[in-house]
């Protein structure tokens, strides 16, 4: 029990920590060189972001014209001037809206309308903010992941938002994922590059460095994209180079479903055409063309899969939509 509550308070220190990772300009270019054509003509809305500070607004600010943006706007909550900001306007949250007439005046001179309240992405103010626009692209405070994807689906928003790998577990995101709503963006893990930390977050392990510039940068792999926007990565044809026909002792059955195990997405087999249980980096090469999802986690007695009594770290239960012809039955044709 007590040490149930223990990691209970860590996990909150932990998501408390992560609400405070700022995103690195480099990581927003390399994902957005892959949507620019989403934008034209569009509101993008940065709703936890402090324009004078997020590198979201910095890029969109420097790329309106490219993009063709409509409009720019950034809101921030309050809480942001008890740590890395030092803003007037106290006690209130704020934002700044810009359309192609302000490009020339700088960032920080832009002036900033405060909302009545403290600019929670939940409030009237910024809400009404969200309404106006077409596009959210943020890295959300973590500890708010769920509600805040659950906002933008009911505002049928699009969006493209940085979060933790672990949210593809949450039920309800991997729900949207499974039917096709949501999808992975391009980057995720090692190929995010980092986030800055504020000045009093704790500095430990390989994860961390001071940059050139003197930032405080953290690189966890644990990161993704999440998006509604197309994206041909999405379209890519996973290629299938293993046979599950002759070398079946490779794939054991679940123990609780009918489907085989693959630890490995590069080792899925192309010649299988039942349920086959795969890691959920998988959802990072996901095709709905070539593949359905079928199932999270879950065998038919409702507990994790398992094989031979033993639960691998959360599998997802998938379908290739276009098995080959196992060999046995292609006879000749193999031999
Ligand atoms: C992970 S940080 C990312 C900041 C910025 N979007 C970026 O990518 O650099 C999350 C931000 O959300 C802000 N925040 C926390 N709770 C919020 C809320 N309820 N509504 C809006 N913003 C919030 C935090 O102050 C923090 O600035």
């Amino acid at each position: 029990m007590a040490r149930q509550a223990t990691n209970g308070n860590l996990h909150k220190a932990k998501g408390a920590k992560s609400d405070e990772f700022y995103t690195l300009l480099e990581d927003i270019h390399r994902e957005l060189a892959y949507y620019k054509n989403n934008f034209r003509g569009k509101t993008v809305y940065c709703n936890c972001d402090n324009p004078r500070e997020s590198n979201f607004f910095r890029y969109f600010f420097s790329n309106f014209k490219q993009l063709g943006l409509e409009k720019l706007i950034a809101s921030y909550y309050v809480n942001d001037t008890s740590n890395l900001f030092n803003l007037e306007g106290a006690g209130h949250g704020g934002y700044i809206e810009c359309s192609e007439d302000d490009l020339e005046i700088p960032i920080s001179e832009l002036p900033i309308k405060f909302f009545n309240g403290d600019g929670d992405f939940r409030s009237q103010d910024s809400v009404s903010l969200l309404e106006r626009a077409d596009i959210v692209v943020t890295n959300p405070p973590f500890s708010l992941f769920r509600e805040f994807v659950s906002q933008l689906i009911r505002y049928e928003k699009k969006f493209l938002i940085i979060g933790n790998i672990n949210a593809i577990t949450y039920k309800d995101i991997f729900h949207l994922i499974q039917t096709n709503q949501i999808w992975l963006g391009v980057h995720l893990g090692r190929g995010i590059s980092g986030f800055k930390v504020p000045e009093h977050y704790e500095m430990y392990g390989t994860e961390t460095h001071i940059s050139a510039n003197g930032d405080r940068i953290i690189s966890p792999n644990n990161c993704l994209w999440l998006t509604n926007l197309d994206v041909q990565t999405r379209h890519n044809i996973l290629e299938l180079t293993k046979i599950y026909d002759g070398n079946e002792n490779q794939y054991p059955k679940f123990d609780n479903f009918d489907g085989i195990n693959v630890n490995r997405t590069q080792d899925i087999p192309m010649d299988y055409a039942g349920a086959i249980g795969v890691p959920i980096t998988f959802l990072h090469k996901y095709n709905p063309s070539q593949f359905d999802i079928i199932r999270f986690r879950k065998g038919d007695d409702g507990k994790d899969l398992a094989i031979n009594g033993k639960c691998p770290y959360f599998r997802i239960l998938i379908k290739n939509k276009w098995p080959i012809k196992a060999k046995s039955s292609l006879g000749s044709l193999f031999a």
